[in-house]
């Protein structure tokens, strides 16, 4: 009596330990399991699958396209539950389901269609499997009225798998299950390739199929039997399946053995071809109970060929054999034997067999990071484009639309390195996502609706060299980082919020702007002359490429675009003496009235005042006789100059070439250079806007001759504002193109020389590989201009940013036009023209000399910018200009230390 209580209790905690168990079996049995019911709607339920006793849920949310369907009650009867409901794809050429899985597992996926008419057209549908970018199988339904089980076994590379179904016909992809197990690890290795399914058998009588929950995989293992060769063997014995295999009781407790016990075990397949790699694995557990004497002992081969020798079966416990490299055979005809060797007593046994043929997946996946960045990208704007599913680079033909990739070859994972969100309604910030696209080089977000700022990201960015923002609603300032990225091509126009620096948001042009100006080199001071004229470096230059023929000779008023502007037109410069006029040392004496004016001293000799035919005055510089050993180098310069003609350059009047007595006649510039106008050095008032517009497109014309209008074409190489020199009716001309060097026009686009030139207006590109094209003038050109803009000192260490370029870009970040404007211009000026001499500049400076503008760009520019400034109202600009030219007239050139 007193037991009961306790027999009860003991029961109570057995079944409850039971249930406990068995839960806890079956939820990690289905751990890792992912059984989708395709077609399942959201608002149902995951369910138990009455069959298998599998969880099956819904696809939702696995993938973003396709619409769901059912197949026809008639087909109902002979499908479990799961098989009933489908998704199909109408829309898209590749839809894809996504699936979170673990890294380098084996999986165990299927997939299972099933027509059943769903649409009512009877028309069976044949379409692609995939698996990520590689082709995993062609499905055709036709005449699989029970359906179709596509499986693999396959090692996952990142940790997301996609599944994709891609249209190949007229017909529509479609799926009903889609199902996923982990296997575990150390089983089913291959040496490279998935396996896929062949056939997978038991060797019994039974019939019955065995899957989930039996089978702890989930593999289905269908049971074969060839009675009139083999006898079964069973046990009702536990067998010890934990070999990693861990193949079901049902299983191994069953097992084929020949009738006869002389005659060996066979078994033969087809393949489709000789080529057909294949994979075996055989199961074993000795599970017949042996006599003492009885012994099992057997050679395994395939095709006659020794697999395994002298096997024995382990007593209630499984074994694998199989092979670690994939098969082949010869014609795709197979044969196993298993042959019992003379000592067994006992002819050979097998319980199970299973065989994959091996499909290779050559095409490596996107690199996952870049997966990952790029869904969280469409995550973060809720992009559902039909193409944007799958591996987003490969294979080539499903390339998601805006995107394009790179990769060195299909072992090689691509990585995204252009991406063209342009119009896609994007709203919200600059997605933080795409700073992970680490391998990006080109990104258009424009003409779409963004908001917020322009992250500095964007500059760490190392390949991303093209950003183009244009036409968003983004606003506060532009990251300096970004500004001052190396041949970074920006565009930012039409955001109207943005506070960017040179008019990068407001107008068309689209080169970054380029601040680094580190590599200003610390070369022999300039010095300062009234009049620069004619550099002696000349002699040191060598002419690889003389021309010498005058039949070449070209004169400069073809290539230039005409200022309608009264005093350029109005011709005042003085008539070309003659061509190649040579004056003798004793002419030169007479010229200078003995060296009576000193106009300037520079490192290669004097300049003096002279005067030629009675009334042209002239400066002459004397070239010193230390200097005269180049003297080759001197003649050959003499003639190129001679044949330079521009009203923008500074024209080579003659020369004298008299024993030592070396010089070079220019024409005379009563009004000095353009620095000490811009200095106030000269007095007077100071240049207005116009004047200033009005002379640097002159010189802008004059660098456009030299590049444009000589053959062959010669690089000034230095360009600044001493060497911008000023007639008495302030016509601008260029000097001391004594430097320019010309250079070869068939082949090469450059000249490796010395490098040459003056700190701040030298081009860091040229600076760095010596490699000398006209695009080093356009980055010393917009240098002067920003002189022209800022009147600052190019180079001031005690300024925030030493050099001028810089300090620019830093003021401009921190508010308007007016922090950098001249002040002595007191606002008087058009705001348009400013800004797009501004923007000209900062593309001029651009780093890379390819993104700079051509001279003729910029002479276009110019000539529009000062007819934005002329149409602006107001008679200001004329007084102010007129009372300039007369103050300077009124001026004397004797300003230089040491003259007379
Ligand atoms: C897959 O994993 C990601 C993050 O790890 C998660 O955001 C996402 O919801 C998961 N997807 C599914 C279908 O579970
Ligand atoms: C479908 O399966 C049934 C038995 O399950 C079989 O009798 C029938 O022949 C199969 N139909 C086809 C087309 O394979
Ligand atoms: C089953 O076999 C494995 C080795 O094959 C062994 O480690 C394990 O202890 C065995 N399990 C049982 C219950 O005998
Ligand atoms: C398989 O074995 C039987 C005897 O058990 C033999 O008659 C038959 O020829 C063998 N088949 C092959 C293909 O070797
Ligand atoms: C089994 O393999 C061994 C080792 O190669 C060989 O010596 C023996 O002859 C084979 N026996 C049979 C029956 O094939
Ligand atoms: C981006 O795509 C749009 C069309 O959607 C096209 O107009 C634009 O040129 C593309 N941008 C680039 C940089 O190719
Ligand atoms: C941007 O958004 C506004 C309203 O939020 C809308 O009126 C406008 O059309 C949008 N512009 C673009 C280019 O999508
Ligand atoms: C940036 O995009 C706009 C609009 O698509 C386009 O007009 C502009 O040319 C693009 N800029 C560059 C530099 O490609």
């Amino acid at each position: 009596m007193e037991r009961q209580p306790q027999s009860l209790l003991l029961c109570a905690l057995i079944f409850i330990s039971f249930f406990a168990l068995l839960h806890l079996i079956e939820a990690q049995d289905q751990q890792g399991f992912i059984s989708l019911d395709c077609g399942l709607s959201p608002n149902e339920l995951p369910y138990n699958d009455p069959l298998t006793g599998l969880t099956y849920s819904t696809d939702d949310g696995f993938v973003q396209s396709g619409k769901t369907g059912k197949i026809q009650k008639e087909f109902e009867a002979i499908f479990s539950k799961p098989a009933l409901k489908l998704r199909y794809f109408p829309d898209g050429v590749r839809n894809c389901y996504t699936v979170n899985v673990t890294q380098g597992t084996n999986y165990l996926i299927k997939a299972v269609f099933v027509y059943g008419n769903y649409d009512g057209l009877n028309n069976y549908p044949s379409f692609d499997l995939y698996l990520g970018p590689n082709l995993w199988s062609t499905v055709d339904m036709n005449g699989r009225a029970n359906g179709t089980i596509e499986e693999i076994i396959h090692k996952t590379t990142s940790n997301t798998l996609q599944v994709c179904l891609v249209k190949t016909g007229t017909s529509t992809p479609m799926i009903n299950t889609l199902e996923l197990r982990p296997l575990n690890k150390n089983t089913y290795n291959t040496q490279s390739g998935s396996l896929k399914y062949f056939f997978r058998y038991y060797f019994s009588t039974s019939g019955r199929n065995i899957r989930y929950p039996n089978d702890v995989n989930d593999r289905k293992w269908y049971p074969f039997f060839d009675s009139k060769e083999w006898t079964e063997v069973t046990t009702d014995l536990n067998v010890n399946t934990s070999n990693g295999y861990q193949l079901p009781q049902i299983v191994m407790s069953s097992a084929s053995t020949p009738i006869s016990t002389f005659a060996p075990w066979n078994f033969t397949w087809l393949l489709p071809s000789s080529t057909t790699q294949f994979y075996i694995y055989l199961h074993f557990a000795e599970i017949q109970t042996l006599r003492s004497l009885d012994t099992r002992e057997f050679n395994v081969t395939l095709n006659g060929k020794l697999a395994y020798a002298r096997y024995s079966p382990r007593t209630l416990a499984m074994e694998t054999i199989f092979y670690s490299t994939p098969q082949q055979c010869e014609g795709g005809k197979c044969i196993l034997e298993l042959k019992k060797t003379p000592k067994s007593t006992l002819p050979p046994l097998v319980n199970a067999l299973e065989l994959f043929t091996v499909i290779d997946f050559p095409q490596l996946e996107t690199n996952q990071d870049d997966v990952v960045a790029i869904k969280g990208i469409q995550n973060t704007y809720g992009l559902s484009r039909i193409s944007w599913q799958g591996d987003p680079c490969v294979p080539k033909q499903f390339l998601w639309d805006g995107l394009n990739c790179q990769s060195a070859d299909i072992s090689t994972p691509p990585t995204i390195t252009f991406l063209n969100l342009s119009s896609s309604h994007l709203t919200g910030i600059i997605a933080p996502h795409i700073q992970n696209l680490i391998h990006l080089q080109e990104l258009d977000l424009s003409d779409n609706n963004l908001t917020g700022g322009v992250p500095e990201f964007l500059a760490t960015m190392k390949s991303l060299l093209v950003i183009n923002l244009s036409g968003n609603n983004l606003n506060g300032s532009v990251p300096q980082t970004l500004l001052q990225k190396k041949g970074l091509k920006l565009s930012l126009e039409g955001n109207s919020n943005l506070i960017c620096p040179d008019g990068l948001c407001v107008n068309k042009a689209g080169n970054g702007s380029s601040k680094k100006t580190s590599v200003v080199i610390p070369v022999a001071a300039s010095v300062a002359f009234v009049v620069v004229l004619g550099s002696a470096l000349a002699f040191f230059f060598v002419f690889k490429k003389k021309n010498t023929s005058n039949s070449e000779v070209t004169l400069g008023s073809s290539s230039y675009t005409q200022v309608s502007d009264d005093r350029t037109t109005r011709s005042s410069e003085p008539a070309i003496v003659t061509k190649n006029r040579r004056f003798t040392y004793s002419e030169v004496v007479t010229m200078t009235n003995n060296f009576e004016r000193v106009l300037g001293k520079g490192g290669f000799g004097m300049v003096y005042h002279g005067t030629v035919n009675g009334n042209e005055q002239v400066a002459v510089k004397m070239l010193s006789h230390s200097s005269s050993q180049g003297y080759k180098e001197f003649k050959a310069e003499v003639e190129l100059l001679l044949r330079v003609h521009h009203k923008n350059l500074v024209g080579l009047v003659g020369y004298c070439d008299e024993g030592e007595n070396l010089a070079l006649i220019y024409e005379y510039m009563a009004n000095g250079d353009l620095r000490e106008h811009m200095s106030g050095k000269r007095g007077g008032s100071i240049l207005n806007w116009e004047t200033r517009l009005k002379i640097v497109v002159e010189s802008a014309q004059g660098l456009e001759y030299l590049h444009n209008g000589c053959k062959p074409p010669m690089v000034h190489r230095d360009v600044k504002t001493t060497n911008i020199l000023l007639n008495e009716h302030f016509q601008a001309k260029l000097a001391d193109f004594g430097l320019s060097r010309s250079f070869p026009i068939e082949g090469e686009t450059h000249v490796s020389t010395v490098v040459a030139g003056t700190p701040g207006y030298l081009d860091p590109e040229y600076y760095r590989t010596n490699w000398l094209n006209e695009k080093s003038d356009v980055y010393s050109f917009g240098i002067v201009l920003l002189e022209i803009i800022t009147n600052q000192p190019v180079i001031n260490q005690s300024r925030e940013r030493a050099h001028i370029a810089e300090w620019v870009g830093v003021m401009l970040t921190k508010g308007d036009i007016k922090n950098i404007m001249d002040p002595k211009l007191y606002g008087d000026y058009d705001n348009g023209s400013v800004w797009r001499a501004v923007e000209l500049a900062m593309s001029c400076l651009n780093p890379s000399s390819s993104r700079r503008p051509t001279m003729s760009q910029v002479v276009i520019e110019l000539n529009e910018c000062l007819a934005n400034e002329n149409s602006r109202g107001g008679t200001s600009q004329n007084m102010n200009s007129q009372s300039s030219i007369d103050v300077s007239m009124n001026f004397d050139i004797e300003t230089t230390p040491g003259a007379r």
